[in-house]
């Protein structure tokens, strides 16, 4: 057993053999993440004494921050005490994972690569996550993928996934070619930490490419929801990136007046009104004050990075950038 202490003066014991982000939830510290696999770095953190061992492939992290002392805690063991430099999650409430049976109550094609499935749970299922996170979907066989939820909480215990095809994926033959209304299934979650927080007064930016805006609709949905006028932000902004017209599959604006919704186009036809090139750039170009502006990012993990690089560099504060990568599964 390993003592692990943080920046913020929390500390928990590490097991022999656990990562160090399963230590830190089992000893009740909330630590930012998303894949869990090594591959989006949502949970890096810095070693400032002790060591650590990697069990994967640290795919998320650079050369430079590698020599630098930088590890992923989702893949990282302790072999001695540790002192991280990492900022926790404070006093926010993360819901146990658990695994759930559910059954399949609805499929239904959103666009020519994307469909919205809904899954149904058992009526005594007490089911609770926070709008933006994630399930694991347990398929035939064990084969596991990751699904953002596309609402936020409801009375109706229904999970809305929107699921696009990656040609000759093992998951996505089965939503497109065998899944049916009923079949059974069972889901992991809730995972991850990509919701909303200290948003009180700020402009709330979201940029999503693909389906990466299962999240940011329940993220949407969880604000048009909350009574909780003290923790509004200021304004809410939505860019949602695509190759044509036909992948903006959901209107926005149809959830409440007051969002501002651009949907913009990386292979815009000449007769294309709208904006062109990627989320940030469409967000760069409107001249936020980004000094009050928190960005919620989610798809693919070319656009979280570049849209981070570029907003940090345009004067975002680096704790204000929180990112779901929709990095491929590590295994099968
Ligand atoms: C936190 C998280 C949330 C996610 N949420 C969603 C979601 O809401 N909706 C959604 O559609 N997907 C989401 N994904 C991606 C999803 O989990 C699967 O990885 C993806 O659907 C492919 O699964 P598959 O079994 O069909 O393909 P696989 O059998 O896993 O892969 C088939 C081939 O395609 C490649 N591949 C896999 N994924 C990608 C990719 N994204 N881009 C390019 N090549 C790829 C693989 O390397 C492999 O060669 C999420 C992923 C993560 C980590
Ligand atoms: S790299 Fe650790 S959560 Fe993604």
């Amino acid at each position: 057993m390993n003592l692990i202490s943080t920046t913020n003066g929390e500390k928990f014991d590490a097991r022999d053999g656990e990562t160090l982000l399963d230590a830190a939830t089992r000893g009740g510290v909330a630590l930012g993440y998303s894949c869990r696999t090594g591959r989006c770095s949502s949970c890096k953190g810095l070693v400032r004494s002790g060591s650590t061992i990697a069990v994967h492939d640290e795919l998320g992290l650079t050369a430079a921050e590698r020599d630098a002392g930088w590890i992923l805690t989702c893949v990282r063991h302790a072999s001695s005490n540790v002192e991280l430099d990492i900022e926790s999650l404070g006093d926010i409430q993360l819901f146990p994972a658990k695994t759930t049976p559910c059954r399949i109550h609805s499929l239904e094609r959103l666009s020519a690569d994307v469909i919205k499935v809904v899954l149904r749970l058992p009526p005594t299922s007490d089911f609770c996550f926070h709008p933006g996170q994630y399930i694991d979907v347990i398929g035939a066989d064990g084969l596991r993928r990751s699904y953002s939820v596309a609402n936020a909480p409801n009375a109706a215990k229904q999970i809305e996934l929107h699921i696009r095809e990656v040609a000759g994926g093992a998951m996505s033959r089965y939503w497109f070619e065998q899944a049916k209304v009923n079949d059974l299934l069972r889901f992991n979650g809730p995972l991850g930490t990509f919701f909303l927080r200290d948003t009180a007064g700020k402009d709330l930016v979201f940029l999503a490419t693909g389906t990466g805006m299962a999240p940011v609709k329940a993220m949407l949905e969880g604000l048009r929801n909350s009574a909780d006028d003290a923790n509004k932000p200021r304004s809410v902004s939505v860019y949602w990136g695509g190759r044509s017209p036909q992948d903006f599959y959901w209107d926005p604006a149809s959830l409440a007046p007051g969002f501002v919704y651009v949907p913009v186009l990386s292979r815009a036809e000449p007769d294309w009104p709208g904006a062109r090139g990627h989320v940030q750039d469409a967000l760069l170009a409107s001249t936020p004050d980004l000094t009050q502006t928190v960005v919620y990012a989610c798809g693919s993990d070319a656009m979280i990075h570049s849209a981070r690089e570029q907003l940090i560099a345009n004067g975002l504060p680096d704790k204000c950038f929180h990112s779901d990568a929709f990095v491929c599964s590590a295994s099968n």
